[in-house]
C-alpha cells in the first residue's frame, strides 16, 4: 500500500504545483503596475484560486488518475487487491457508494480493511462536484462484464435468486435504482460474495443511519449458507452479458 499512497501524494503535488505555477504568474501580471500590489491583484488570484481549483475538482479524468493504482486504467478492477471492476454498476451507484465512504456510512467497521482502504481515498475527493465529474468519467468507459471466477448450480441458484432477491435487483439483476438496489450481474463475483457476507456479519451495513446498506443486511441472512450463495452468485453472472 506504500507505493499507493505515494502514487496518491505525488499527483496531488503535481496538481498544486501547477497551480501554484499559474498563480505566481497571474501575481507578477497583476504586481507589475507602477501601484505596486493592490487589493484587486489579491482579489484576482483569489478568484483565480477559486477556478483553479474548481476545474481540478470537475476534471474526471484527472481525478481517475488517484484509482488506477487499485481499479485499472479502464476501471477494470484487481482481484488480489481485492478492488472490484466498476465497469457494470450503473452511475447513481458508484455515486452513492463514493459519497458513503466519504460520510464514514460505508468502510468505517474495524474490520472492513478494504472498505477502510476505499474510504480513505474516497475523503480526498474535495467535493461532490468532483465525485460527480470521476462517476461520469468511469461511466463514458461504457459496461463490460466481469469474468466469472465461481461455479454453482445454477438451477439451485436461480430458485433462491428469483424468491429471494429479483424483487429488489431486478428480474435480471440488473438493478432497480427506484429501491437503490444495484445490478449485480457483470459485477465481480468475488466481490460480490465478500459484500454479502460481509452484511451477513455485520461489517458492512449494520449502521441505521446507512438506510439502504441497513435493509441489504437484513436481506443477508436470508439464504441457508455459502454453498447456496455461491449457486446464487453463479446464477447472477450467467445472466450477465
Ligand atoms: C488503495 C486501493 C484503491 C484505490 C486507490 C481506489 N480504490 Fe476503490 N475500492 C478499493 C477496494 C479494496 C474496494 C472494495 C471495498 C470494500 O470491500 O468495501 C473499492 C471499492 C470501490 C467502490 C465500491 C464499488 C461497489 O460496487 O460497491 C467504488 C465506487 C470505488 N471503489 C471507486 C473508486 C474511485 C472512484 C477511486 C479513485 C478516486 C478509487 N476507488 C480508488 C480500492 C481502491
Ligand atoms: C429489500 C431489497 C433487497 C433484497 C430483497 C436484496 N437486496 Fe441486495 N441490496 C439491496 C440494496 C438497497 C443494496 C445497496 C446497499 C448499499 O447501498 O450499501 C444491495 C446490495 C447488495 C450487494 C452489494 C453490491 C455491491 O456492489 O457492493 C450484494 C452482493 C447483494 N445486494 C446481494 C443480494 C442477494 C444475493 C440477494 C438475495 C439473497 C439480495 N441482495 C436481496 C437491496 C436488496
Amino acid at each position: 500500500m506504500e507505493s499507493v499512497s505515494g502514487h496518491f501524494n505525488l499527483h496531488n503535488f503535481k496538481r498544486y504545483r501547477r497551480l501554484a505555477v499559474v498563480l505566481c504568474s497571474l501575481a507578477v501580471v497583476a504586481c507589475s503596475s507602477d501601484q505596486g500590489p493592490s487589493a484587486d491583484s489579491e482579489q484576482a488570484a483569489a478568484v483565480a484560486q477559486q477556478l483553479l481549483a474548481k476545474g481540478a475538482g470537475a476534471d474526471g479524468k484527472a481525478l481517475y488518475q488517484a484509482c488506477v493504482a487499485c481499479h485499472g486504467d479502464e476501471a477494470q478492477g484487481n482481484q488480489s487487491l481485492g478492488a472490484p471492476s466498476l465497469r457494470n454498476q450503473q452511475s447513481w451507484y458508484l455515486t452513492r457508494q463514493l459519497q458513503a465512504y466519504r460520510s464514514g456510512l460505508r468502510g468505517s467497521h474495524p474490520e472492513d480493511s478494504y472498505g477502510q482502504q476505499m474510504q480513505a481515498i474516497a475523503k480526498t475527493l474535495p467535493d461532490s462536484e468532483a465525485v460527480d465529474a470521476v462517476v461520469t468519467y468511469i461511466s463514458a468507459m461504457g459496461s463490460q462484464a466481469a469474468a466469472a471466477t465461481l461455479s454453482g448450480d445454477l438451477k439451485r441458484g436461480a430458485d433462491y435468486y428469483s424468491n429471494l432477491c429479483g424483487a429488489c435487483h431486478g428480474p435480471a439483476a440488473e438493478g432497480i435504482e427506484l429501491l437503490q438496489a444495484p445490478a449485480l450481474a457483470g459485477v465481480d463475483d468475488w466481490y460480490l460474495e465478500r459484500q454479502f457476507i460481509h452484511f451477513r456479519d455485520g461489517i458492512r451495513g449494520a449502521n441505521e443511519a446507512d438506510k439502504y446498506g441497513y435493509q441489504m443486511a437484513m436481506m443477508a441472512d436470508s439464504l441457508p449458507d455459502e454453498a447456496v450463495l455461491r449457486d446464487v452468485l453463479a446464477y447472477i453472472q450467467s445472466l450477465a452479458d
